[in-house]
């Protein structure tokens, strides 16, 4: 079988890769040309463990192929799968365009019946309208399969090689068929289908992302909580995970959600709700809160150093999370945002996203520094804001003698609190009480 990827981004070509490893011929396109000559020169061009080998495996096995000319594909494929973005036009409203303009240009180009698979997340009813805009174009006929993607960055290859559920949702059982065929090597897994409408898979991806928010939210605000009270908020967590109705997993308290969905799709189920004459207020408080974290932590920071006009404050971490190099709404950059427009002068390291972070944001006072201990260097406080798992072991001893100051502050509790305290810092987490020192040790989880 042969099918066209629309899309080579962190979506589409990761889906592309996954599909050619199942045996599939996978005709991958883009209209970035710079993108496709480095993927076609097996050049993978964002950080995704494990994507770089897939692609090649692949693309050296002549099962993907990579190109901008989309008709040639559409062609050649029963299966087009579109995955482009759907950033945000204005808030809360993701831009459609790229999306009903593939549309548009698959209409043009097919010569015989096609099933074409929404894998962008978008609002309820678009494939409806989708179907719509192809229709005023084409006589010939063809079916649309919402088949939403729930893949994690940095766990993308495993989320879609062992996904918790693929969900399909179609409206005639020729289309659901054809695709639920695709998805036959995860039989053996026993991966759950869900065969649904098209409306139905539309609004669960949404629903899927904005339930992670507010869980995330949740644990945010009990993690401020939990800095009054005195208690740590991982042992908070533990107990709340060990029931089975809530779960252990997204349960990490932070300086909130960012990345390119988990904002963009919350703002957009609440936009497309007041649409729907409907108000979603638990969703609208995780997403409040998600936006005040970012001044709490400046709080804290002042409370502890004064005012940061002209000091140095080392940052440690600036993709949205770790084992990617992604900036797209990462916190750490709205901290870091922030504490230029306070004054500070920045200098901030990230194993994988300093090129990134410089491109978004230019200002004199944004130092990009090659490892931890250099942003450290001469320091006032340093900030711990993206949860890499080399700043889990930090030689602290080392840290402590580059800086000026002694505040650490660490939004993603990845230091052991008291191994800081005992080189002298005070040490300010996230839930894990007030700011410790040497004389006040901090709550540590039991
Ligand atoms: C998210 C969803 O988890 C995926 O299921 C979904 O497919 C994807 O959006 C999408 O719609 O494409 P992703 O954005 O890759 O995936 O990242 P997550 O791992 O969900 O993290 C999102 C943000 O939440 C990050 O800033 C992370 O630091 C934060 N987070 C996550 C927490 O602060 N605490 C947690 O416990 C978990």
């Amino acid at each position: 079988m042969n099918v066209t990827m629309v899309g080579a981004g962190r979506v589409g070509l990761v889906a592309a890769a996954c599909l050619a490893d199942f045996g599939i011929k996978v005709h991958c396109v883009d209209n970035d040309v710079r993108r496709i000559d480095a993927l076609r020169e097996g050049r993978v061009p964002f950080e995704e463990p494990g994507l770089s080998e897939l692609v090649n495996k692949n693309a050296v096995a002549g099962r993907l192929c990579f190109s901008t000319n989309l008709p040639d594909a559409i062609r050649q494929s029963l299966v087009i799968f579109i995955a482009v973005g759907t950033e945000d036009e204005t808030p809360g409203s993701p831009n459609l365009k790229p999306l009903f303009e593939v549309g548009k240009q698959i209409a043009r180009a097919m010569e015989e019946y096609k099933v074409l698979v929404v894998k962008s997340t978008v609002p309820v009813g678009t494939s409806r309208r989708l179907a719509r805009e192809i229709m005023k174009e084409t006589s010939i006929s063809f079916d649309i399969v919402s088949n939403p993607e729930f893949l994690r960055e940095g766990s993308a290859i495993e989320n879609f090689m062992r996904p918790d559920r693929v969900v399909l949702g179609a409206s005639s059982h020729q289309s659901l068929a054809i695709v639920r065929d695709i998805y036959r090597p995860l039989y053996l897994i026993e991966a759950p289908i869900i065969a649904t409408d098209n409306e139905t898979a539309e609004l669960a991806k949404y629903a899927s992302n904005a339930f992670l928010s507010v869980k995330i939210s949740f644990i945010n605000e009990i993690a401020n909580l939990c800095d009054n009270a005195g208690v740590n908020v991982h042992d908070v967590a533990k107990v709340l995970g060990l029931d089975r109705r809530i779960g252990p997993k997204f349960l990490h308290p932070g300086i909130g959600f960012g990345g390119s969905c988990l904002p963009k799709d919350t703002r957009a189920l609440i936009a497309s709700a007041h649409q729907l004459g409907c108000e979603l207020p638990v969703i609208e408080g995780a997403y409040k809160t998600n936006v005040t974290l970012c001044s709490y932590l400046l709080e804290r920071l002042k409370n502890a150093v004064g005012t940061i006009e002209h000091k140095t404050i080392g940052v440690l971490g600036l993709a949205y999370k770790p084992l990617t190099d992604d900036v797209r709404e990462s916190r750490a950059m709205d901290f870091v945002r922030l504490l230029l427009k306070e004054g500070a002068v920045v200098q901030a390291f990230d194993p994988a996203a300093n090129a990134a972070a410089a491109a978004l944001v230019q200002h004199e006072n944004l130092l990009l520094m090659p490892d931890a201990y250099e942003a450290a260097s001469n320091a006032d406080a340093l900030a711990v804001l993206t949860e890499w798992n080399e700043f889990r072991n930090l030689d602290m001893q080392r840290l402590k003698k580059a800086m000026n100051g002694h505040v650490l502050i660490d939004a993603r509790n990845c230091i052991e609190p008291n191994e800081a305290v005992m080189e002298g810092f005070d040490y300010f987490g996230r839930g894990r009480g007030t700011m410790a020192t040497k004389e006040q040790p901090a709550v540590v989880a039991v």
